[in-house]
């Protein structure tokens, strides 16, 4: 099989199951599979909720687009990105350029249900109360839609498996 000669990068909402998929898929193609927010943490030995708590959510996403710069110059591999890291312009131009990006979305509903029951620690949630995560979720959600939509690839379902994803990304190769 002959692979593009760019990375594969999931993008979508905290929640959305981008690291599950992300390493289903890169299992069946032999790929590497590497997940920015773990890469940041071994690149700067703090896991992502202290930098936030430590040096805010500023300092955070100058270091995931420095992160990100890096992991695209992959040349195959597959990479699960955070919810919030496509979400500027530098960002996106990048990911387009430089791979072949497909948007994993997931309803607002099972959004709010995956993330209420969540053990992952995520730094900007307001607590897993489901009544106060659906406002939250759906306002950031509508900020970061225009985003998402960028993808090369939108795969629309609650309940995405890897086999779909290939079928989906297959006529790219
Ligand atoms: C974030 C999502 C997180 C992580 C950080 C910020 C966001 O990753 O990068 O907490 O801004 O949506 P996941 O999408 O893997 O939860």
């Amino acid at each position: 099989m002959t692979y593009p000669d760019k990375p594969i990068v999931l993008m979508g909402f905290m929640g959305s199951g981008k690291s599950t998929l992300g390493k289903a898929l890169a299992r069946k193609f032999k790929l590497r599979f590497t997940d920015l927010d773990r890469y940041i943490e071994r690149e700067t030995g703090w896991p992502v909720q202290k930098i936030f708590s430590d040096q805010g959510e500023g300092a955070f996403r100058e270091l995931e687009k420095k992160c990100l710069a890096v992991l695209l110059e992959e040349r195959r591999g597959v990479i699960a990105i955070g919810g919030g890291a496509p979400c500027n312009e530098e960002n996106i131009r990048m990911i387009k350029e430089k791979s072949l990006s497909v948007y994993v979305k997931i309803t607002l509903g099972e959004l709010v249900r995956r993330l209420s029951v969540s053990p992952v620690p995520r730094p900007l949630l307001p607590g897993t109360d489901q009544d106060g995560l659906e406002p939250f979720i759906a306002s950031l959600l509508k900020t970061r839609e225009k985003y998402y939509s960028q993808a090369d690839i939108i795969l629309e379902s609650d309940c995405l498996t890897a086999e779909a994803l290939e079928r989906a990304i297959l006529p790219s190769f």
